[in-house]
């Protein structure tokens, strides 16, 4: 574990994916009482990647019982189709995979026509330069780092590298989009995922798996308990 000395405060997204999703609301009020600065809802459709996870039931139900911000990270083949109908839950941000949208520029205008933040999501594999001529455009660059579909998986290493040439090109291009990163953090790797230049870390199993969810967010944001 790296010394957390003089490093900045990350923002802290808990997914709530690893929850025990018969005990929803108890979670939702365990993060509203928490630290995490927003929400991270992972919507999977069974074919961009290998799992299904949950559509607008239960972002009903978060609408109704959150108090934080929500972001929606959508895994699912052609967004553009469900961006309307999702946008009605008093939804923050949306952000959705490059390799999913044919269109990403009209994608992202469409996100930011409905009132919502826009982010992009890379996989682990593909390379920065697909946002070369977007990146102005967004609030937010999520970087998996691990390949999307599952909760608890590890931590790929070479998101270190792409997350230090994330924040060059952010530089170079003077644009404003935080860098986030998704899979594996836990509070053993927190720091060099951000010393690496990340803005916001999303913690799914790391924190619902935990005894005390609350505390291991302030943990994730440096907090000694
Ligand atoms: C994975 C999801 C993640 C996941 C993170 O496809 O996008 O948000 O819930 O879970 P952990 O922190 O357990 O890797
Ligand atoms: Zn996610």
């Amino acid at each position: 574990m790296k010394d957390r000395n003089n490093m900045k405060e990350p923002l802290v997204a808990p997914s709530i994916l690893s929850t025990d999703f018969a005990h929803l609301g108890r979670t939702l009020a365990t993060v509203n009482e928490s630290k995490a600065d927003w929400l991270h809802v992972d919507v999977m459709d069974g074919v961009f990647v290998p799992n299904i996870s949950f559509g607008t039931p239960v972002l009903k139900a978060i609408q109704q019982h959150t108090k934080k911000p929500v972001e929606l990270h959508l895994m699912i083949v052609q967004p553009e189709r469900y961006l309307e109908i999702f946008a009605r839950f008093n939804i923050s941000q949306v952000t959705v995979h490059a390799e999913a949208c044919t269109h990403l520029h009209s994608v992202v205008q469409q996100i930011k026509r409905l009132g919502c933040k826009a982010g992009v999501a890379l996989n682990p594999h593909t390379p920065l330069g697909c946002l070369e001529y977007v990146i102005q455009d967004l609030d937010m660059v999520c970087l998996m780092s691990v390949n999307p579909g599952f909760g608890g998986q590890k931590f790929i290493p070479q998101t270190l590298d792409k997350i230090s040439r994330l924040r060059e090109l952010i530089n170079r291009k003077g644009a404003a989009a935080l860098i986030e990163v998704d899979g594996g953090i836990n509070q053993t790797n927190v720091t060099e995922v951000v010393s690496a230049g990340a803005d916001a870390v999303v913690a799914g199993s790391s924190v619902f798996d935990s005894s005390d969810p609350r505390q291991a967010i302030a943990a994730l944001k440096g907090e000694q308990s």
